[in-house]
């Protein structure tokens, strides 16, 4: 073992205050034995009564105001902190928060506008900021060792150790926007510990328009909505539970369930437990974010509309299809993002429709539920889904630099996960493209695992040598490879240069070094 793994160990072996609690050692743990919706991961069962499906209020996260603007960006601030909310319905829970709220305020920024974001650490422990899908220069990209340190708590000295430019208290981070309009998000990303950071709340979105977005007739204001689904286990206490995940040291060979990803048996969007929400007899724009650490979901309308395609996917990951595709079920791996139009005219008044989780297993079988206005009469429809919504050049593979293969599987000693066979070295990068380059990169899997590259979205291009999977439509930065599959992309890195990474979305298999430098130069 090197100084980096073991490092490595050690932060990961750190608690988060109300987060973490004993892992039963070697209880039902089988390596690589994924459920039959693929993904690895190891259930945390809430020691707490869950209160019964669709009674909460759908509630739409805030959107942030800037606290100035000038010629050239508009300027926000977020401080990070520990809150008190109700998220179970009478249960006080403690979360890790951007700004007060889980998720986060939404940020919204407008393609070609400069915005700067003050984040502000009053959390007790260092926390790194990363826009996800953000066309984002090196230093404000939430490299793992930029860390903002607390204010009041001395770094622990691992942290002085890793590559990168910490700064204590704030930082300010300054998003460009030179891209297409897009459903991102914002999440830590601290080094070996991004896992329980989002588990305890540090998740928002952060929505980027244009022009173009702007002159399609796609459903509007209250009719577009940021759905984020998240899993979560709580206490009896209603804490966040969250298991410890680093190998047992002092009992070689015994290792933690839990490094194959946690789950948790309470499925929330926006923060609230199997919520509820009253529609029109309209359509309505749903941008499905799954920020949950590393449960997929098989979404599905219940009952499916008349003639079936409840969901005409409008988007993807890196914003507008070039058309609509029409789907029965949408399935996510974390981080993925879908941008869906659901016409609830298409039912009879008054139909109560459940959003469900086709992967799921009791109590996450159901995600929410929409309520059709019960009036006879539907009103008039201003928006649809136009036949073209945009343009996407395909990246020619013909014309590509250079074909990179990353294997991505378990340690050989299945005490974490790695790259190509390296656990995550920081400061040792495994690929170094140039700026403006096509180049083809081919993963290959052992279990399940969503794979996401920072700085730009890529193309897929095939999935075990033969085309793209139904999933895989639109600009993407997170592609979802199945066990034992390899899937290919194009990617063309463009404008910034440094020091980015790339790794798995399942967060445990990232906190556990599967997880790579690539600089571009
Ligand atoms: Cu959403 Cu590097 O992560
Ligand atoms: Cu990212
Ligand atoms: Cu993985």
């Amino acid at each position: 073992m090197n100084l980096n793994r073991r490092r490595f160990l050690g932060l990961t072996g750190l608690t988060v205050a109300g987060g973490a609690t004993a892992v039963a050692l070697g209880s039902g743990f089988s390596w690589g034995g994924a459920l039959d919706n693929g993904e690895p991961g190891t259930l945390v069962r809430s020691g707490i009564p869950l209160p019964p499906p669709f009674q909460v209020p759908l509630p739409i996260p805030p959107v942030l105001r800037p606290v100035r603007s000038d010629a050239s960006a508009d300027y926000y601030e977020i401080p990070q902190q520990v809150s008190t909310l109700e998220i179970l319905p009478g249960v006080k829970t403690e979360a890790w928060t951007y700004g007060g709220t889980f998720p986060g305020p939404t940020l919204v920024s407008r393609s070609g506008r400069r915005m700067v974001v003050k984040h502000r650490n009053e959390l007790p422990r260092p926390v790194v900021v990363h826009l996800h899908g953000g066309h984002t220069p090196s230093a404000s990209d939430g490299y793992p060792g930029d860390t903002i340190l607390p204010l009041n708590a001395p770094p622990a000295h691992e942290m002085m150790l890793m590559p990168g430019t910490p700064t204590v208290g704030t930082r300010d981070y300054t998003y460009p926007s030179n891209q297409r309009a897009a459903t991102l998000w914002y999440h830590d990303h601290s080094m070996g510990f991004t896992g329980p950071m989002v588990w305890l709340g540090l998740a928002g979105f952060h929505l980027v328009h244009d022009d173009e977005e702007d002159s399609l007739p796609l459903p509007k204001g209250d009719r577009d909505l940021p759905l984020m689904i998240t899993d979560r286990a709580f206490t009896a206490d209603g804490r966040l539970d969250y298991p410890a995940l680093a190998p047992n040291l002092s009992v070689p060979g015994v290792t933690s369930g839990y490094l194959n990803g946690v789950l948790g048996d309470v499925v929330l969007v926006n923060g609230a437990p199997w919520p509820v929400l009253d529609v029109k007899r309209l359509r309505y724009r749903l941008r499905l974010l799954n920020a949950s650490n590393c449960r997929r979901y098989r979404l599905q309308l219940d009952p499916p509309p008349p003639g079936g395609n409840g969901f005409v996917q409008v988007g993807g990951d890196g914003g507008l299809l070039a058309a609509p595709l029409a789907h029965d079920a949408i399935e996510m791996a974390s981080a993925e993002r879908f941008d869906v139009v659901v016409d609830f005219s298409r039912y009879p008044p008054g139909t109560r429709v459940r959003l469900l989780n086709t992967f799921g297993t009791g109590r996450t079988v159901e995600v929410m539920r929409f309520d059709v206005a019960a009036d006879a009469r539907a009103p008039v429809d201003d928006a649809t889904v136009p036949p073209k919504l945009s343009t996407i050049v395909p990246l020619d593979p013909g014309k590509a630099t250079v074909t990179r293969e990353f294997l991505f599987q378990s340690h050989s000693d299945r005490s974490g996960w790695t790259i190509n066979g390296q656990p995550y070295e920081p400061g040792h990068p495994l690929a170094t493209p140039r700026l403006g380059d096509t180049e083809i990169w081919r993963f290959v899997s052992d279990v399940h695992h969503p794979i996401h590259l920072h700085l730009d979205q890529f193309q897929v291009l095939a999935r075990n040598g033969g085309k793209p999977g139904p999933y895989d439509q639109g600009w993407k930065d997170t592609v979802d490879v199945r066990a034992a599959e390899s899937a290919e992309i194009a990617v063309r890195f463009n404008d910034y240069a440094g020091r980015y990474v790339f790794h798995c979305h399942n967060l445990e298999h990232e906190d556990m070094a599967m997880m790579a430098d690539f600089t571009t130069s």
